[in-house]
C-alpha cells in the first residue's frame, strides 16, 4: 500500500538505478540521485515533493479510517521536517533495499559501493539519505561512514505502524577518504555466496 508511493516517488526523484539479481529476479535495489551524472539528468522535483504520490497512495488504505485527518497531517509534518533539516547534497539515496531472503551475503554494500563510486566519479561532494528507525538497517549507514545530520519523530511511520519511529538524515562527505566513502573502495557481491548480479540500467527518471 504504502509502498507503493515510496517506490513511485522515489523513482522519479531519481537518474540512478542499480538492481540486483538472481535467477528468480530481482532480489535488490538502489535508486538514487546524482546531480552531475552523465548518464541521465534529474527529473525535476515535484514542488510538493511525495505529499501527492504518497497521499494518493495511501488514501485508498485508509480512506474509511476516522483517522485520516491525522494521517495526512502526518504526510505534511513528516516532509517538512526533512526539508527543514536535510542539508543540500548533489547525490542522495532513494531507495534501497535487498530481499531479507538474500541479506547479509554482501549484496547491499556492493549496490552502495557501486552508488558511491558513480556519485563521486561525477564530481559529487555530499550524499544524504533519509531513513526511518523502526523498519529499516539504519546502522548500515553508519557502519558505512555517514555522519548522523537530524533525528526528529517520523510522524508517517509512526502512524501507519502504530509504533514511536524516528526519522534519521544521514550525510556522507564524498571529499574524505573514509572506509567507504572512497571510490577506490569496490566491494564485490560474493559470487561464492551468493547466484545474485547486478545490472546498471542508464537511469530510471
Ligand atoms: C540495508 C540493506 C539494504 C543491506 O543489505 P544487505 O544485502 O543485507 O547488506 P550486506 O550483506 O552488504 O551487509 C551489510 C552489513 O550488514 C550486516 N548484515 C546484513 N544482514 C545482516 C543480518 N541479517 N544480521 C546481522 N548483520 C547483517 C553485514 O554483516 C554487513 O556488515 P559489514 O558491512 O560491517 O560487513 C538491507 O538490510 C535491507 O534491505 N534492509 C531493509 C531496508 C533498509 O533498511 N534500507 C536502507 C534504509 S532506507
Amino acid at each position: 500500500m504504502g509502498m507503493q508511493g515510496y517506490m513511485e516517488y522515489s523513482l522519479s526523484a531519481s537518474n540512478w538505478a542499480d538492481i540486483a539479481y538472481s535467477p528468480e529476479g530481482v532480489i535488490g535495489f538502489l535508486f538514487g540521485r546524482i546531480d552531475k551524472y552523465s548518464g541521465g539528468p534529474v527529473p525535476k522535483k515535484a514542488p510538493l515533493g511525495e505529499v501527492p504520490t504518497l497521499f494518493r497512495s495511501f488514501l485508498e488504505y485508509e480512506r474509511r479510517s476516522p483517522r485520516i485527518l491525522a494521517f495526512i497531517w502526518s504526510i505534511f509534518v513528516t516532509e517538512l521536517k526533512q526539508r527543514l533539516n536535510t542539508p543540500k547534497s548533489d547525490a542522495s539515496v532513494e531507495m534501497f533495499i535487498v530481499d531479507s531472503r538474500y541479506r547479509g551475503r554482501g549484496i547491499g554494500n556492493e549496490l552502495m559501493d557501486r552508488f558511491l563510486k558513480a556519485a563521486k566519479d561525477a564530481g559529487s561532494s555530499l550524499v544524504t539519505v533519509y531513513t526511518e528507525d523502526l523498519m529499516s538497517n539504519w546502522r548500515f549507514y553508519e557502519n558505512r561512514g555517514f555522519r548522523r545530520v537530524a533525528t526528529f519523530r517520523d510522524n508517517i511511520t509512526s502512524h501507519y505502524s502504530g509504533s514511536e519511529a524516528r526519522g534519521i538524515i544521514f550525510a556522507l562527505d564524498l571529499r574524505e577518504r573514509t572506509r567507504n566513502g572512497s571510490a577506490d573502495n569496490k566491494g564485490k557481491i560474493n559470487p561464492g555466496k551468493t547466484k545474485g548480479e547486478t545490472r546498471s540500467p542508464p537511469g530510471c527518471a
